[in-house]
């Protein structure tokens, strides 16, 4: 763990791949009003093996972390999701950096705040990521430039009774992310902005299915299997 004013800027969590060769890196997340512990179980359901990097975000709203300011619900602040994306791309880097993690491995894994940034991150940063998923994600900013997103896949998980990301945003955001290039799978759950076990089932499955695909596209597979 670091504090602010160390080299990384964000007090997280660093836990190692417990696979050397897992071929993943999740970097998580959490939504308004949680910390750097709260996505750790969820990241070890996903992927098992892989390396977990969490950190907390560095807004505080009435004393509840986010990783940007927002004006109300749904309303961001631009400048500050703009200037704050980027912080958090250079903490990617830099912790890549730091704990050798290769960095066409890193997953965002993100939920509702943590999902918005991750977006942003997708949107903005694309280099920072190897593809996403996010759960209950709204639009977070219309880039000026176009990223080019084609190989990064990226998993949208919504709720068809989320009172907070309607299902028009989620559409939006879909179509703004396939538009740049990304491989966009949309999953809708029965429910509503809160993380189902659903969710994570199927998250990891299809986080599962592209570590396979990876797999058996490198050189040399078969030789050993790997986990995620
Ligand atoms: C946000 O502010 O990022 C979204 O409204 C989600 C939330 O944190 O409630």
């Amino acid at each position: 763990m670091s504090a602010p004013g160390e080299p990384s800027g964000f007090i997280h969590r660093f836990i190692a791949a417990k696979e050397p060769d897992s071929p993943l890196t999740l970097l998580l997340l959490h939504g308004t009003g949680g910390d750097e512990t709260d996505l750790l179980g969820v990241g070890r359901q996903l992927a098992p093996s892989a390396a977990l990097l969490s950190p907390r975000g560095k807004v505080l709203e009435h004393g509840m972390p986010r990783y940007f300011r927002r004006l109300a619900e749904g309303l961001f602040d631009l400048e500050d999701l703009r200037a704050r994306t980027h912080e958090l791309a250079d903490f990617v880097e830099t912790a890549a950096q730091r704990y050798r993690l290769a960095s066409d491995r890193i997953f965002a894994v993100g939920f509702s705040n943590g999902a918005n940034i991750a977006a942003s991150v997708l949107l903005l940063r694309p280099e920072a990521l190897a593809g996403a998923v996010l759960f209950r994600a709204m639009v977070p900013l219309v880039p000026e430039t176009m990223p080019y997103l084609r190989g990064r896949p990226v998993f949208l998980a919504a709720g068809r009774r989320d009172p907070i990301v309607s299902p028009d945003e989620t559409e939006r955001l879909r179509r703004l992310l396939s538009q740049a290039g990304a491989d966009v799978t949309l999953h809708w759950e029965t429910a509503g902005h809160e993380l189902t076990p659903a969710d994570i089932e199927t998250a990891r499955a299809w986080l599962k299915e592209w570590a396979t695909a990876r797999r058996d596209r490198a050189p040399g597979h078969g030789a050993k299997e790997r986990q995620i």
